[in-house]
């Protein structure tokens, strides 16, 4: 177990445009929640900025999390969570031990231990004075091999951790890492994902990932880009990154990210009381070009059914915040996942009255919460019904599904009829 559980990190921030990170303030772990202080030096700055509204405003002092929230959500979301947490809580283990939970560690602990490179504009740190990223770096086959013995509850060495550590930085459940693409890749230097297949999956996860970012970006969303790859013969799926942004003068800037967790004000564990509706009111009152982007909230919703994405969490939505204003990022993790019996549901709310089955008739129930009339809604549906049928066989041979993942998927997950059904 660690020596020493750490009672309080240095947070880090990349201001919008900036190169290199400042420091902006402290955490600081008090009994069962962590609270948070602005630095003097931050407050100071002309150009400083809240972490994220209305959590953390510009002001002197302590500064508690809100509601029934453990920590600050802005922090919360720059940790690992399962899959970071489980190769953490392992180094400190000496290997992955099903008997340990990782609550066994502090978020503190969390923060300070993985990879500086995260999602989203932050780090932390040990010190104010200087900034000492933690690094790590290695190849897509070393970190798929390494992932294999880690999983097969291999001893954690040296070699191990260093593969493994990009990827503790990273939310999310599956594993994964973060990786630059280099040599002859087609964009050389980009900053990708890379979510990896497990000998456990019960399905091809990855390909049937791929197949729903490929649909998305069919059907008009705006969706990461997204590749597929190998790595010792398993597929891989590059993701490209949206927090990352070469600036003008050379160097690159990270994007602050917020979950939809945070947007709701919600701790890891309410997630199931996060709604569409609640996100569409929060959109319509604080994100750039509303209109446009409650209809891109509602067309992401009508694919999440169209493909059975179910697994819409809060977290697998996000928006940049630039200290003012909210953005919807590009969408992420729309992955097919496996249907049990005729209906399904999805992981939020479509309507305000609480609906979520996944049929077209609760969406287009619920269009003028999306800014949409019926009608409109009727379109979108309809439009990416057509596309999905006009190119899914395209998008299953981009993403090399066999004869049998397509039969699997087309009719069952893909356009499943039960999306039809009116009530
Ligand atoms: N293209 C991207 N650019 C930047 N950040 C991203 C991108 N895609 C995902 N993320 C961030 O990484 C996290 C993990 O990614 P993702 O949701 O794809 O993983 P996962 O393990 O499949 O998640 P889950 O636990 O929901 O199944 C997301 O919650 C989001 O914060
Ligand atoms: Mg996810």
């Amino acid at each position: 177990m660690a020596a020493l559980t750490p009672t309080e990190a240095f947070v880090w921030v990349w201001l919008p445009g900036a190169p290199a990170p400042v420091p902006a303030g402290r955490v600081v772990a008090e009994g069962e929640i962590i609270t948070f202080y602005y630095g003097r030096s931050y407050l100071e700055r002309p150009e400083a900025i809240p972490l994220y509204l209305p959590e953390l405003p510009l002001q002197r002092g302590r500064q508690r999390p809100r509601g029934a929230m453990r920590v600050a959500g802005v922090i919360r979301d720059a940790g690992p969570d399962a899959w970071g947490q489980r190769v953490i809580l392992a180094r400190h283990l000496g290997r992955l031990d099903h008997s340990h939970d990782t609550a066994e560690l502090g978020l503190l602990t969390y923060l300070l231990e993985s990879h500086s490179d995260r999602i989203g504009a932050l780090d932390f740190q040990d010190r104010s004075d200087v900034y000492v990223p933690r690094s790590g770096s290695a190849t897509l086959t070393e970190v798929q091999a390494a992932t294999e013995k880690f999983l097969a509850g291999e001893q954690f060495s040296p070699d191990l951790d260093e593969a493994l550590m990009r990827g503790t930085s990273i939310g999310g459940a599956r594993p994964k890492v973060l990786l630059r693409e280099t040599g002859d890749g087609p964009a050389p230097g980009r900053e990708l994902i890379a979510k990896l297949s497990t000998q456990t999956d019960p399905y091809p996860v990855v390909r049937a990932e791929a197949v729903g970012m490929d649909l998305a970006a069919r059907v008009g969303l705006n969706v990461a880009s997204t590749a597929l790859t190998q790595a010792l013969g398993r597929d891989v799926l590059l993701v490209e990154r949206f927090d990352r942004a070469p600036l003008p003068d050379g160097g690159e800037g990270r994007r602050l990210v917020v979950s939809g967790l945070t947007l709701l004000e919600l701790d890891e564990v309410e997630g199931r009381w996060a709604t569409y509706p609640a996100l569409a009111d929060l959109i319509r009152a604080r994100f750039t070009d509303p209109d446009a982007t409650l209809r891109e909230l509602f067309s992401r919703i009508v694919f999440n059914i169209c493909v059975s994405n179910t697994d819409d969490h809060a977290r697998n939505h996000a928006a940049f915040w630039d200290g003012e204003q909210l953005t919807l990022t590009p969408a992420y993790d729309l992955c097919p996942q496996l249907r049990s019996g005729e209906t399904a549901a999805q992981a939020m709310a479509i309507s305000r009255d609480g609906r979520r089955d996944s049929r077209f008739a609760t969406c287009v129930d619920a269009a003028e919460t999306y800014h949409l009339t019926r009608a409109q809604a009727a379109d979108i549906i309809e439009h990416q019904i057509t596309v999905i049928t006009e190119e899914w066989g395209a998008a299953a041979d981009a993403a090399g599904l066999t004869d049998a993942d397509r039969e699997q998927m087309w009719g069952r997950q893909i356009l499943n009829p039960a999306v039809h059904h009116t009530e």
